[in-house]
């Protein structure tokens, strides 16, 4: 359909435009003006046709803008400039349209050697993934056009220019017009524009607004012909919406015997072809007369004749699509022999199936890809059209699985290492949800690493290393991690918990005990101890420790900041709320660092333990702000959550979650009210302070060190699930080498690691000493500290017990020897592990809990065999005490 263009300008004069109306026709319509600079006036009005044009330039980032040479004769305004696309092999438009709308497209190239160069382009155009025609400007003066029925699959088209050779691809006008969607409608795909013609002895070429739809119709006419005409308009409402010009005028042959016989030579022989034949009466026929005929396409009879009605449009088309044989289709219109008058035709129209095998990518990953395009910035030139398909053109830094046609293709990979990303990291990447490997590594990304990465079911690998992210590593993240899934955060390839630990338990190898120079430190440790308690003591309440390292809020973007205000507003009480709360202070739980603890509820509905904080510690309100937006950022199940705080000049408080049976302390001191915790509950017990530890020390960006283990701060929910509290001392540290160190000494004498003595230092190794020395705790039910035993503290009296063999008179005899004594022999030996005064000895928590677990495992396993273990193993443990180091006890 090429040659219209210079004729398009001949029916200026004719039509009649009433602008008003045509606004309205126009609904839907997208008419881009390529290359027009939107500073221009964007939309203007055709003069021609009354089209709104716009310029293109909010549907495509990339082209440059030229302007047809002016020598050439004067052609529409919507012609005289273009876009074109020396960077990059594929350049897109983006067009908003409505899925499942039929469209026709046109897509209008004119050379018109804007660039002075003479040369002629040739390239392709792509609908999304998928080939529709190739554009080739040679010989074209004026230009050509292509024109498609498509229904979008999205809301969004994407219209690519492909270049496929030397020359420079180029748009002149793309223009989209909602159709019917009940006409047009084939089976085997989108229509092609082959050819679309009305039978008229003038050269008019018809358009909008004489069509609605503004369909092109060209005049045709043959010698052969006679045309019949009349002045009145038809009913054109059978769908179609035929122009009334076209309806107005007919060709009949012009010998009444004579037949039509009409031939079309394909483009492309093997192209499937589709008719439409339109017919109106344009004659007001007497009783005696008739006008019947039959309709031979390609030598098939249509089933029915046809006898067109005065005024009245009839289309006839074809439901399947044929090949013509050569090449050369053939149309005969026959009269029947009972008719009086020749056959009659108004209009032809002819479309070639395009077929578009090649499925878009998934509309939910096309938008997140989208979205992370926009947010991070990232215009890249091959960043356009369909991210996956067709392959060849994928974009960057991306993969996807696009096996099957037949199946829309998924985003399996993004990598945006070393792309400079700034900002936190979005949330569309939860939405690309076949995503296997995720790089954003080498970037400048701050803010929290989101749980949402763990709903990503298909993630395999997320590396995360160099950027600024802070705070904690969701337990979700953790939780997959232990079934695979690979997590790489900061600079140094950490390898967060389960999935890259070699399988090293804890090492078997025997332990120097107590030697007797570890004896002596131990003892003058515990001298220290005593002389400074009460220093310590008090310090460790009065002091709010040093500004911590990280600063929530003042590295991350402006949508962190505000979801943790948020977060903070929900959760911030009023002074006189906290009365409420406790209904003034009326129930006293006990003291804990920093201060008084009191029951609560709020609402009546949820039960809460409530700490205000001490006068003396109100100095370091600064400190109180970040502890309570890290404290509310921790969700663990073994940790004791922040339920709100209190922020008012002088009264700080903070709300926890209320723990119904309290600490583990006093289960074991059987001053509670139940029964005796069985042996496999304090194991569980310990496995599940373990996690919580765990979590701080491994699943928190920066870790946390908790420096206050003890049993009074393990407290208990009604169903016995162990979680830690008072992690208030708890600090996290910025990289600082391989330990994460405090410099401010605090926790309780007994649980503190007696290396801390010497270095000053904190650690998370401490806290694996203390958690050792609660461990103890469980299994002895001895006090930390008595100076009424021969050695008073816990450790120096369980290694004084183990030399003299005395393995019974250890273990807690509340527990009346209901335990399986292999599982509390390795109990304990894990207990002297941890306690061990020597950091380096001492295994991590990732090990303890990987051990304890096993505890459990064996206590339950030998329970269920109904054995009796005491009996059968007491002798076999009292054995291997002779010696002074423990030895394994497997
Ligand atoms: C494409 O168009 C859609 C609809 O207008 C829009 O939401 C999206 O952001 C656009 N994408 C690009 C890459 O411009
Ligand atoms: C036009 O024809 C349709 C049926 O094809 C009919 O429903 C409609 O009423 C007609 N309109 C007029 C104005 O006659
Ligand atoms: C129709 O015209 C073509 C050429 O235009 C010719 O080859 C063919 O024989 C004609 N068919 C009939 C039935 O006249
Ligand atoms: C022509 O004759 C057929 C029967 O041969 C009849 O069905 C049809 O209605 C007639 N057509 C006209 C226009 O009379
Ligand atoms: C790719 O997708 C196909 C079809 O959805 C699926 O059968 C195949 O397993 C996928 N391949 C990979 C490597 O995920
Ligand atoms: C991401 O790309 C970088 C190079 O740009 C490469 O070094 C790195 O291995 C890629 N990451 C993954 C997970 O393939
Ligand atoms: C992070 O940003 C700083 C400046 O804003 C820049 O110098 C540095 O190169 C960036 N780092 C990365 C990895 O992009
Ligand atoms: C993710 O997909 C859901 C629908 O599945 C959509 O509602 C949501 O807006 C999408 N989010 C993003 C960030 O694209
Ligand atoms: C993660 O990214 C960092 C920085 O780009 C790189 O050094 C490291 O090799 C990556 N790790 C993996 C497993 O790809």
């Amino acid at each position: 359909m090429e040659n219209v263009f210079l004729l398009v300008a001949l029916i200026a004069t004719f039509a009649v435009i009433h602008l008003t109306q045509a606004e309205d026709h126009q609904e839907g319509f997208i008419s881009l003006d390529c290359g027009l600079a939107p500073s221009e006036a964007s939309p203007y009005i055709e003069p021609d046709t009354g089209l709104w044009f716009s310029s293109d330039s909010d549907f495509i980032q990339s082209g440059k803008i030229g302007k047809i040479d002016p020598s050439l004769p004067k052609t529409i305004k919507s012609y005289v400039t273009l876009r074109y696309f020396p960077d990059g092999i594929r350049n897109c438009y983006n067009l908003s349209v409505k899925q499942g709308t039929n469209y026709l497209m046109r897509f209008t190239a004119l050379y018109g050697n804007y660039d002075g160069l003479n040369i002629t382009p040739k390239f392709d155009v792509y609908i999304g993934p998928n080939f529709w025609v190739t554009i080739d400007l040679e010989n074209r003066i004026s230009g050509q056009s292509e024109e498609i029925i498509y229904i979008p699959r999205s809301s969004s088209l994407d219209l690519c220019l492909v270049k496929t050779g030397q020359t420079t691809p180029m748009v002149t006008s793309v223009e989209l017009r909602p159709v019917p969607n009940e006409i047009y409608i084939t089976e085997s795909g989108s229509l092609k524009s082959f050819k679309r013609y009305y039978l008229t002895s003038s050269d008019i070429i018809l358009s909008y607004p004489n069509d609605v739809k503004d369909r092109i119709w060209e005049p045709k006419f043959d010698p052969e012909w006679t045309q019949i005409s009349t002045t009145l308009e038809a009913n054109n409402s059978n769908g179609f919406l035929v122009p009334q010009n076209v309806l107005k005028t007919a060709a009949i042959p012009a010998y009444a015997v004579a037949r039509f016989n009409i031939t079309e030579e394909l483009d492309f022989p093997d192209d499937q072809i589709y008719l439409y034949l339109h017919f109106s009466e344009v004659q007001s026929l007497p009783i005696t007369e008739s006008r019947e005929f039959d309709i031979i396409w390609n030598g098939q009879h249509f089933d029915k004749t046809i006898s067109p009605e005065y005024l009245k449009t009839t289309t006839i088309y074809s439901t399947t699509p044929v090949t013509c044989k050569g090449g050369v289709c053939n149309l005969e219109l026959i009269r029947t022999t009972n008719s009086t008058l020749p056959p009659l035709l108004n209009a032809i129209e002819l479309y070639t199936v395009v077929k578009f095998p090649q499925l878009e990518t998934n509309e939910n990953d096309v938008g997140a890809i989208r979205k992370i395009k926009a947010i991070y910035g990232l215009n890249r030139i091959t960043w356009q059209g369909d991210p996956c398909v067709p392959q060849k053109f994928v974009w960057d830094n991306l993969n996807c699985n696009s096996t099957d046609t037949s199946t829309p293709p998924r985003i399996t990979y993004l990598n945006l290492s070393s792309n400079g990303l700034e900002g936190t990291i979005a949330t569309a990447i939860q939405n690309l949800t076949h995503l296997e490997k995720l790089d954003l590594s080498n970037n400048n990304l701050t803010g929290d690493v989101p749980e949402f990465l763990a709903n990503v079911k298909s993630l395999m690998l997320i590396n995360l290393s160099r950027n600024n992210l802070i705070g904690f590593i969701p337990q979700a993240l953790l939780d997959r991690e232990k079934e695979g899934l690979q997590l790489f955060v900061d600079g140094e390839h950490r390898c967060l918990s389960g999935s890259c630990v070699t399988e090293d338990k804890i090492p078997v190898k025997t332990v120097a005990l107590v030697s007797s120079a570890t004896v002596m430190v131990i003892i003058v440790v515990l001298v220290l101890i005593f002389v400074f308690k009460k220093k310590i003591l008090s310090s460790s309440e009065g002091i709010l420790l040093p500004p911590p390292s990280i600063k929530l809020g003042a590295n991350v973007t402006s949508t962190d900041v505000s979801e943790i205000s948020i977060e903070m507003k929900r959760k911030k009480f009023t002074y006189s709320e906290v009365m409420k709360i406790t209904k003034n202070l009326a129930r006293s739980l006990g003291e804990g660092g920093f201060g008084v603890v009191y029951h609560g509820d709020i609402n009546g509905s949820q039960q809460v333990a409530v700490k205000l904080l001490s006068q003396s510690s109100t100095q370091g309100y600064k400190e109180f702000k970040a502890e309570v937006e890290l404290l509310l950022r921790v969700h663990h199940i073994n940790l004791v959550s922040l339920v709100g705080y209190c922020d008012e000049r002088g009264h700080l408080a903070l709300i926890y979650e209320y723990m119904s049976n309290g600490d583990l302390k006093h289960h074991l001191s059987g001053k509670h009210d139940s029964s005796v915790l069985k042996w496999s509950t304090r194991l569980q017990i310990a496995i599940d302070a373990a996690l919580g530890l765990e979590y701080l020390h491994i699943g928190c960006r920066p870790p946390m060190v908790h420096r206050d283990v003890k049993s009074t701060n393990i407290l208990l929910d009604e169903g016995f699930t162990a979680k830690l509290a008072d992690f208030g001392l708890s600090r996290s540290f910025q990289l600082g080498g391989e330990y994460h160190v405090s410099t401010v000494v605090a926790g309780t004498p007994g649980y503190l690691d007696p290396e801390c003595y010497i270095t000053g230092r904190l650690t998370e190794l401490s806290d694996v000493y203390s958690f050792g020395i609660v461990l103890l705790e469980i299994i002895t039910n001895q006090d930390v500290f008595d100076q009424t035993r021969e050695k008073s503290h816990i450790a120096e009296w369980t290694a004084f017990m183990l030399n003299r063999g005395d393995i019974a008179g250890i273990m807690d005899p509340n527990l009346n020897g209901d335990y399986n004594s292999h599982s509390a022999w390795r109990a304990l030996e894990l207990a002297m592990l941890c306690a061990n005064p020597s950091s380096e000895k001492r295994p991590s928590m990732f090990q303890v809990v990987i051990e304890l677990k096993e505890c459990l495992t064996s206590e339950i396993s030998m329970k269920g065999n109904g054995q009796n273990m005491d009996s059968q193993s007491s002798p076999k443990v009292s054995m291997s005490y002779d010696t002074k180091d423990l030895p394994s006890a497997r």
